[in-house]
Order: structure tokens, then sequence, then C-alpha cells
């Protein structure tokens, strides 16, 4: 990009080397899912989507999450597949074009857990798979996983880990967020297993860490894996992995030690503080606690932040109005490295190049009509 950098904003456009990854500037497209690939297969209109944030200015773009090999994995019509020869293929053209336009970027590995109901593609007949069977109205719409089953998700994060390297991704993240199969297992009130699955925390980190064990050996020993947790989920914005900073310490450092070499904490506000006593975020939290790096997210670039009204985009009462200088400040303190943008991305592609030429009002705000156009 030609243009000069605005001074104010010259830290976030600083290249930054984190293992194998090198990326040009700390913006981060945040994974978004649009259920636009008919079929399970991203086709050209996804590559177009994505190489136009590329051409934007984004240094790295984490993908929709993206369906791994698993009968329960999908909850969701027309999110991509990642397995199969035609959906792999998709990607593979998602990836060149992103790298032809200058940008780094990797998928985000899904399985929904839970969030199953029968009647999904690709087999209507199968239900959710979790921690513990869910019945509604006397019928079990989701499995409580037996031992094989937990085997069996495990290898199918390791085949998504391996093809993601094959197809020339720059990296994977793994989506143990939001209240999907992964962030189930770690918490207290969804995974009360009595086997080695469950109850005890040591117990319900047991198939995160395996996940992250099993994609690990599968990849070259740089080849970044991130890994994308919350304290919130989809259906309860208070609902914690961690009740304590210790607590999250000990889920993190086994991550880390399994194999994750990037946090990425997803906060609805990135300036809100992690736990009460300090003013760190979640992101700072990570980091502190596993001397890993981190990606921060939350309400960049908006002043609504991401609650119920998020498909209507309307202001949220509730939210601070976070600028940019905030954000700038706390990263050059050192609390993250990268931070991740989501809805802003969506209305503005143009919205990195904006910022880095210092032209904050022509950026394009969020409203609900950037949902309904997911297509361009
Ligand atoms: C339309 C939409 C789809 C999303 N899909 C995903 C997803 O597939 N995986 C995920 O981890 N987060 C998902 N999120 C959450 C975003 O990654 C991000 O954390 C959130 O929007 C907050 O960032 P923002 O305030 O910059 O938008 C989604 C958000 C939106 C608005």
């Amino acid at each position: 990009m030609a243009t000069t950098i605005h001074p104010r904003v010259a830290s976030l456009f600083t290249p930054i080397t984190l293992g194998s990854l090198t990326l040009a500037n700390r913006l981060v497209m945040a994974p978004m899912t649009r259920q636009h690939s008919p079929g399970g297969v991203p086709n050209e209109e996804v590559a177009r989507y994505y190489r136009r944030r590329a051409e934007g200015g984004i240094g790295l773009i984490i993908t929709e999450g993206t369906y791994i090999d698993h009968p329960a994995a999908n909850g969701y019509e027309n999110a991509p597949d990642f397995f199969g020869e035609q959906a792999l293929a998709g990607w593979k053209r998602v990836v060149d074009e992103v790298h032809a336009a200058g940008a780094k970027i990797i998928p985000q590995l899904w399985h929904v857990g839970n969030e199953r109901r029968p009647g999904m593609p690709h087999d209507l007949s199968v239900p959710g798979y979790g921690p513990m069977t869910i019945e509604e109205e006397g019928q079990v719409v989701v499995k409580g996983m037996s031992i094989d089953d937990i085997y069996d998700v495990i290898a199918s994060y390791a085949r998504a880990a391996r093809d993601a390297e094959r197809l020339g991704f720059d990296g994977l993240e793994i989506h143990a967020a939001h209240g999907y199969l992964l962030d189930t297992f770690l918490w207290s009130q969804t995974n009360q297993r009595d086997d080695e699955y469950g109850g005890s925390l040591e117990n319900r980190l047991r198939l995160p860490v395996e996940v992250v064990r099993a994609m690990r050996a599968e990849v070259s020993d740089d080849f970044p894996i991130v890994l994308r947790f919350s304290q919130w989920k989809m259906s309860d914005y208070e609902a914690k992995i961690a009740e304590t900073p210790d607590e999250l310490g000990t889920i993190l450092s086994a991550l880390a030690e399994a194999g994750v070499d990037i946090f990425h904490a997803s906060t609805r506000r990135f300036w809100e503080p992690a736990f009460e006593g300090s003013p760190d975020n979640l992101a700072t939290w990570a980091r502190e606690l596993t001397g890993k790096p981190a990606i921060t997210v939350g309400s960049i670039g908006l002043d609504k932040a991401f609650g119920p009204d998020q498909f209507t985009g309307k202001a949220d009462p509730n939210a601070g109005r976070a600028d940019i200088d905030t954000l700038i400040e706390r990263m050059d303190a050192g609390a993250f490295d990268l931070v991740a943008v989501g809805r802003a991305l969506l209305s503005d592609p143009d919205w990195p190049a904006k910022i880095r030429a210092g032209r904050f009002e022509d950026t394009i705000d969020f409203d609900r009509n950037a949902l309904s156009n997911l297509v361009i």
C-alpha cells in the first residue's frame, strides 16, 4: 500500500513475526459465519469476499467457522465444510486469492457440539454430540459422547490440521469458544461426566488438550496453532469457564503446553476487565498467564457492542465507546499483540487502509445492511 502511515496509528501497522507467521500489521479479521457456501462448498464468491478484505489492508484473515469431518460438526445451513474434495478445492482458491492480495489466512476449525439438532445437513438423522445427553420433548437431541465418539472427533480435528497445512493456509484456529463442542467440555455446567473427560477441571480439559496435541502432531513444528476461547456463550453471556485467574491459568497453560502458539480471547468489548481487581482484559490475562502472544477483539471501530442486537446493529445503551487511541495505548503497553476486527470489516472492507492513512471520518459505520450484504 502506497500511502504513508498516519503517526497516530503507526504501532497498529508495525509488522510482527510470530513463529512462522509474519504479518504486515496487527489487524486481524475476526471469524464470521456467513452461510454462503451452498452444500458446504466455499465457491468463487466466497473467495472474492475474502480477497476484498485482503485488498482492504487487513494483515491476517481468520475464516468463518468451517466444519471438521465429523457427522455432527455441522449446525448451520450453508456454512462451509473443511473436508471433501470440492470444499477443500474451494478453500484452496480462497487461500490463493488472499495470498495474491498480500494477506495471510487461517481457517477457524469448528464442531458445534450441543448447538446441533437433528435435521441439519449432511445426515439429517444425526443429533448433536456433546459432553452429556440432552433430551427435548422425550427425544434425544444431543448424544452424550462415548469414548469412541471422543476419539473420532480428535481424529477429525487432526485431519483438518493436516489439510490446513497442505492447502497452504498460514496456520489454523481451533474454535473453543461460545458454547460449541470444546467450550462445553471445559464448562462445569455442561460437563458433568463421570469419566476421565468430565467432572474435575483437569478432566474437563482433557478433550481440548488432546485435540491440540493431535493437531500439533499432524503439522510442522512451526505451523501456528491459534486457539479461540471465551468467558461467554451464545446462550449465556455470563457463563464462565474460569471463575478466577488461577483457573484460567490452569486451562491456558495446559493448552499452551499441548501446542497452542497464540491465544484469541473472544470478548464483546475489548476494554472491559476480565476479573475484578485488575483492569486487564482477557487477552492480557492470557498473555501474562502463558507467555504466549494474544489477540484481543470486541467492538473495535464500533460504538455498538456485540449483543442481542448484533443482527440489527442498534446501539447498545450499555456499551462504552472506545476509540482507537485507547486500543493503541494498551497495545503499546504490551497488553496484546494483535487486534481482531469483526463487524467493522463487514460494512467497510477498506477499514484498515482508511485507519492506516488517518482517514478516520471516512470509515463506513456498521449497520444492519452490512449483515444482509455479507455476500460482498
Ligand atoms: C455475523 C457474525 C458471525 C460470527 N461468526 C463467528 C464464528 O463463526 N466464529 C467465531 O468464533 N465468532 C464469530 N462471531 C464473533 C466475531 O468473531 C467477533 O468476536 C464479534 O463480532 C466481536 O467483534 P466485533 O465487535 O469487532 O464485531 C461472529 C460475529 C458476527 C457479527
